[in-house]
C-alpha cells in the first residue's frame, strides 16, 4: 500500500453529498457517476459488533427506525429503510455494512475516508474494531483508507490496533492543542471545519507536516481559496459543482 498522501483534492461527503441519501450504497454510486475518486462516510458498531454506516447516534433522522442504533443487532438494522426519508425514489435503500462499502470501493477504484463515529460510550471499542476490520477489508488495495474521528479515544484505539493505517484528527473548532494531539496520535492529517481556518493556521499546520482536509465546503469559490492557501482536500456536499476534474 502507498503510505504517502495519495488522496485527491475533492472528497464526496457521506458518499454522495446532498445528491442522495447519506451513507448509502446509492450515495456512493451517485458519486461514482459524477466521476468522484474518494468518498467520506461515517461508521459505528451495531450491538453485535457489526460495522455499518450511519451519521447520527439515533436512527430517527435517516431511516424508518428510531432510537439508538448501537442498541440494535445487525439483524434488526438490516431490515430498515435508509432511503425513503430522502426521496421515494430511494425507497428500499439499506444501511450498508462497511464490508459492502469496501467491496464497492474496490470495484470502482474509489478511495475512502472512514470517519469513526462511535455511539456515545463505545469510543475505544469502535476505534479498535473499525481499524482492525479496515485493515483486512482493504488488504491488497492500492491506497489505504484514511481513518478519522472527532474522538481522540477512538483514534488512539485505532492507532494501537493498526498503527500503519493513516489517521486524521477531526476538529469542529480550532483547538490550540492541535499539535500535541496530532503528534500523540501520529496523525498524517487534520480534518477541520473550513470556517475555523485562516491562512495563518493553514501555514502553521503545513509547517508541522500535516495534510489538511476541510469540511463541508459547498461553494467552488471558497474551495478555490482554501486550495490556494495549501489545503489538500475539500470534503463537499455539492459533488455536482466540484467534480473530480475540479480546478
Ligand atoms: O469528516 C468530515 C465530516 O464528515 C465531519 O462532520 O458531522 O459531517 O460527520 P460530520
Ligand atoms: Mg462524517
Amino acid at each position: 500500500m502507498t503510505t504517502d498522501w495519495p488522496y485527491p483534492r475533492i472528497v464526496a461527503h457521506r458518499g454522495g453529498g446532498s445528491l442522495a441519501p447519506e451513507n448509502t450504497l446509492a450515495a456512493i454510486e451517485t458519486g461514482v457517476r459524477l466521476g468522484h475518486r474518494m468518498i467520506e462516510f461515517d461508521v459505528k458498531l451495531a450491538q453485535d459488533g457489526q460495522i455499518f454506516l450511519l451519521h447520527d447516534d439515533t436512527l430517527d433522522r435517516t431511516s424508518n427506525g428510531w432510537g439508538v442504533a448501537g442498541d440494535l443487532p445487525w439483524e434488526k438494522l438490516v431490515t430498515l429503510d435508509a432511503g425513503n426519508w430522502y426521496s421515494t425514489a430511494f425507497r428500499g435503500e439499506k444501511l450498508p455494512l462497511l464490508s459492502e462499502v469496501a467491496d464497492r470501493c474496490a470495484q470502482h477504484g474509489l478511495m475512502a475516508n472512514i470517519e469513526i463515529k462511535p455511539t456515545t460510550g463505545t469510543e475505544e471499542e469502535t476505534g479498535k474494531v473499525v481499524a482492525s476490520a479496515a485493515r483486512l477489508l482493504w488488504e491488497g488495495q492500492p491506497v489505504p483508507p484514511l481513518l478519522s474521528s472527532f474522538s481522540v479515544e477512538a483514534l488512539a484505539a485505532a492507532q494501537q490496533a493498526v498503527p500503519e493505517l493513516p489517521r486524521g484528527l477531526l476538529l469542529d473548532e480550532w483547538d490550540e492543542d492541535w499539535q500535541t494531539l496530532t503528534t500523540q496520535l501520529a496523525c498524517v492529517s487534520l480534518h477541520i471545519n473550513h470556517q475555523a481556518l485562516t491562512q495563518a493556521r493553514v501555514e502553521a499546520l503545513k509547517a508541522a507536516g500535516l495534510r489538511i482536509l476541510v469540511y463541508t465546503v459547498n461553494s467552488p469559490e471558497r474551495a478555490r481559496l482554501l486550495l490556494s492557501w495549501g489545503v489538500d482536500c475539500i470534503c463537499t456536499d455539492r459533488i455536482d459543482l466540484m467534480g473530480a476534474d475540479f480546478t
